[in-house]
């Protein structure tokens, strides 16, 4: 019985769930991923734009001749101007940095100011540019956040008591942040995050759809292949993936694949079944076949033993006689018994050479010719024409010939006719090859005999039922050995004359 260990039926569909869920975290994370982008650059957009518009701010205000009245620098009016200038324009912070980036000036409460000193390096680099707009936007330090830079607009001063300062504007100051965040919390911010939302889930319902569209013939396929082994592995509708008519991808190649599969197991199945019944058969046929001609063997020895001086000499004789036919007809039924097995077993390889089949016939007829003489039956073999020599193993094409002269002998009344003819074709589909022909003159074989008398110990029923001196096995001998020669045995009734056994051996080329 198989193991029934698919019985959940919650388990078929956690795929589906699977691909969902990587689905989802996949859309959440790439629309956070977007938005943050979309935000950085928004901004450095915006602090390029306005460093860009400012460019000149500093310079603008410093030439301002208020700034420095008697090239003296006067701190509560410079301070009165950057406030002046911080109320016109709330985005901006004014500064004055001496040549050290010392914070000398500023507009504002003082513990508001949380730097003393400025790095000068990128207002140096902002000076370079000298208007011209290079790559921005460049930050400095925010005098009013020690953690902080922005972006500014500067110019180099001079006045006196004051050796080489700078004028410093920062741009989008406190005021600046302030709209900024007001801005992050606005409608077109809100919208357009609505939109990716949107967005997303469409593209999530979506791939959700086609997820589910593949995993369903997926989930088919799992119940198809469930039910298969739940029914021990018997086919029925139920167990026959039908792949769908408009595709033909990997899951249903994997369907018809499995239906192949599932086929195979089955044809294969019936074979072992089928080939077991034949081997019980055969156990049934070689115990009965060997205990017929031992019984008998034993029989007539017992009498011999048992009526020893009331037998006569020829009495004897003839039981001894009898006796050693059976023995000698065990010993053949267990010769063609092992041969069988070793044909069988790949034990017994071929050994093939090249030879004259014309030569072979001659030779085996040669043994048969006191038998033939006996029943004044005539073996025809006339082979002038020439023919090129055969490939096989000698040996075992010299017991083929045997077995069928045999039979044939066998069939043949008195004063028949036995007759062997070849034939070389060479044209497709024979593909060089000699045919081997065996007719004879006899009863022919019965039309409900012709398609078993390859089978094992298969026999008419009437000579299975005189004595049993034949087991049946000479002509699964044949189709054995022609079988590992890669040729085939075919038997027909020939009209007006007996039966006919044909056979064909690879030709060598000529
Ligand atoms: N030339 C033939 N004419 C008519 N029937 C034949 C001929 N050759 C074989 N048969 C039939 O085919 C059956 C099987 O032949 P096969 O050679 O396998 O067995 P057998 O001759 O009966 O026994 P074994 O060859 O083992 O001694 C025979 O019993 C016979 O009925
Ligand atoms: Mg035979």
């Amino acid at each position: 019985m198989a193991e029934k260990t698919h019985k959940n039926p919650e388990r078929v569909g956690s795929l589906y769930r699977k691909l969902a869920l990587v689905l989802f975290v996949f859309a959440l994370f790439s629309g956070s991923i977007f938005l943050y982008v979309v935000r950085i650059s928004a901004e450095l957009y915006h602090q390029e734009i306005t460093q860009k518009l400012n460019l000149s701010l500093a310079v603008n205000i410093s030439k301002e001749a208020l700034l420095l009245e008697d090239e003296q620098i006067n701190r509560p009016a410079l301070e009165n101007i950057f406030h002046m200038l911080m109320v016109i324009n709330p985005s901006i912070e004014v500064y004055l940095l001496d040549n050290q980036g010392k914070i000398l000036a500023f507009s504002a409460a003082k513990e508001k100011i949380k730097r003393e000193f400025v790095d000068l390096k990128p207002v140096k680099d902002f000076i370079a540019l000298e208007g011209q707009p290079g790559k921005l936007p460049l930050k400095a330090d925010d005098p009013r956040d020690p953690n902080r830079q922005k972006i500014f607009s500067a110019a180099p001063i001079s006045a006196k008591g004051l050796n080489e300062g700078y004028l410093y504007v920062i741009l989008g100051g406190e005021a600046f942040d302030n709209v900024v965040d007001m801005l992050k919390g606005s409608d077109i911010m809100r919208s357009s995050a609505v939109g990716l939302l949107a967005s997303l889930s469409i593209a999530l319902i979506a791939g959700l759809a086609t997820f589910g569209l593949f995993t369903r013939r997926l989930r088919r396929l799992t119940v198809v292949i469930q039910n298969y082994t739940d029914s021990d592995f018997k086919r029925s509708d139920k167990t026959r993936y039908l792949p769908e008519k408009s595709s033909s991808d990997e899951i249903d190649a994997l369907g018809r694949h499995f239906n192949r599969m599932a086929d195979h197991i089955d044809q294969q199945w019936s074979d072992l079944k089928r080939s077991d019944e034949a081997r019980r058969e055969m156990v049934a046929n070689v115990s009965h076949d060997l205990r017929t001609p031992l019984a008998s063997l034993n029989g007539y020895l017992e009498t011999l033993m048992m009526k020893n001086n009331s037998l006569s000499e020829t009495e004897k004789q003839e039981y001894l006689e009898t006796a050693m036919r059976h023995s000698k007809r065990l010993g053949v039924l267990i010769e063609e018994l092992f041969e069988l097995a070793k044909l069988d077993s790949y034990q017994k390889l071929l050994n093939p050479s090249e030879f004259s089949m014309g030569e072979l016939i001659q030779d085996v007829i040669q043994k048969f010719k006191l038998s033939a003489h006996e029943k004044k039956i005539q073996i025809v073999a006339d082979f002038t024409k020439k023919m090129p020599f055969v490939i096989g193993d000698i040996g075992m094409i010299q017991r083929v010939l045997e077995n069928l002269i045999e039979n044939a002998l066998r069939h043949t009344p008195n004063e028949g006719v036995i007759e062997l003819s070849l034939m070389h074709l060479s044209d497709p589909p024979h593909q060089n090859r000699v045919f081997v022909k065996v007719t004879d003159s006899g009863t022919g074989i019965a039309e409900a005999d012709l398609p078993h008398i390859f089978e094992r110990f298969y026999r008419h029923q009437k000579s299975r039922q005189d004595g049993g001196y034949h087991a049946g096995l000479g002509l699964a001998i044949v189709k054995r050995i022609l079988e590992l020669h890669g040729g085939e045995v075919t038997a027909k009734n020939e009209t007006h004359q007996g039966a006919a056994f044909i056979f064909d051996l690879p030709a060598t080329d000529t």
